[in-house]
């Protein structure tokens, strides 16, 4: 890591907060963007929720990557410059790094600057012959930037934790075309992308028990309270993840528990009983769907690796 250097790519957060916002609750139905969930508190609480007994996800796809990282490694091919998006604690990274040939360099993206300063310091301290580039951003708008540190040569980009299913199918494909483009036509693509399941597995896995995950969505409002004046009663407020079988998505929603106004700013919104905030979805898809989609945008499926119960796919395009 080129010191404690974390490059940005947005100097003004609380103005894309403060517009998205403004816009989101502005809307017929209530929205707010997903990527505003990861502030500290967020992306903390969401790796507590990847060690919860019901979200199956994370230890799903960590078992594909124990049991098939030889094959992953060799069919990737030695002295590989990464570039991961959404670098979060880098427990899936340091598998891969340690399995690949000779890793030269590794560029993360990520939204929170403090917890990538802090997890890729001790990545790089791990890794010593590796160039490790922190970008603070969106993906989704740091691409031509990650583009400018990525060395030519065997460039993989590298997507774990199926947050490519918080993305709508267009965004989904001008994010893979914009890879594609950044990486060049030999370039690869290592992606991770759950798969559709009962209701019963689902809905539990974005709904604990122990209510992590409603403390996880609850946090953005606490956020919107603490960097942009707002008045929301947390309390008045629950969480409901909804399984939506047309569109093969989890919902997370904020549901109001009363007929209330709540200011932002100086800005005033009302809320019914029972009308929501939309804050996330999370796709599950189908196989041939996702490749489907990732060949609309000019990638083809090389190798698929899947768990015993095809929980999760883990995909190698090229
Ligand atoms: C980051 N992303 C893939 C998670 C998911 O499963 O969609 C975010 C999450 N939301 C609630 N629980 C986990």
């Amino acid at each position: 890591m080129r010191g404690d250097d974390v490059i940005e790519t947005d100097d003004d957060q609380q103005q894309s907060f403060y517009t998205d916002v403004v816009a989101g609750l502005s809307a017929d139905q209530k929205t707010l963007p997903c990527r505003w969930l990861y502030d500290q508190r967020g992306s903390e609480l969401f790796e507590e929720i990847t060690e919860l007994p019901e979200y199956y996800p994370t230890r799903t796809e960590i078992g594909i990557f124990e049991s098939h990282l030889p094959a992953m490694a060799e069919a990737v091919g030695p002295q590989a410059h990464v570039v991961e998006f959404g670098a979060g604690a880098g427990t899936k990274t340091r598998l891969l790094l340690q399995a690949l040939k000779a890793p030269k360099s590794y560029v993360a993206i990520d939204i929170s600057a403090d917890f990538l300063k802090s997890s890729m310091a001790a990545l790089a301290a791990d890794f010593h012959d590796i160039n490790v580039i922190p970008i603070v951003g969106d993906f989704m708008d740091a691409a031509g930037l990650a583009a400018t540190q990525l060395p030519e040569g065997n460039r993989l980009a590298f997507f774990p934790g199926s947050t490519i299913g918080n993305l709508l199918d267009m965004e989904i494909i001008e994010f893979l075309k914009g890879v594609r483009a950044m990486l060049g036509d030999n370039g690869q693509f290592l992606i991770g992308f759950d798969l559709v399941k009962s209701e019963d597995i689902l809905v539990p896995a974005y709904d604990d028990a122990a209510g992590v995950t409603a403390e996880f969505n609850l946090n953005l409002l606490k956020r919107i309270n603490r960097e942009l004046d707002g008045t929301f009663d947390v309390d008045a407020f629950a969480h409901e993840a909804r399984w939506n079988e047309t569109d093969g998505r989890i919902e997370m929603h904020l549901v109001s528990q009363t007929e209330q106004t709540v200011g932002v700013n100086g800005d005033r919104f009302t809320f019914q009983k029972g009308e929501t905030i939309h804050t996330e979805n999370s796709r599950k898809f189908r196989l041939d769907g996702f490749e489907s989609l990732a060949k609309q945008a000019g990638w083809n499926f090389k190798k698929i690796w899947t768990d015993d119960r095809a929980y999760f796919a883990v995909a190698l395009m090229g």
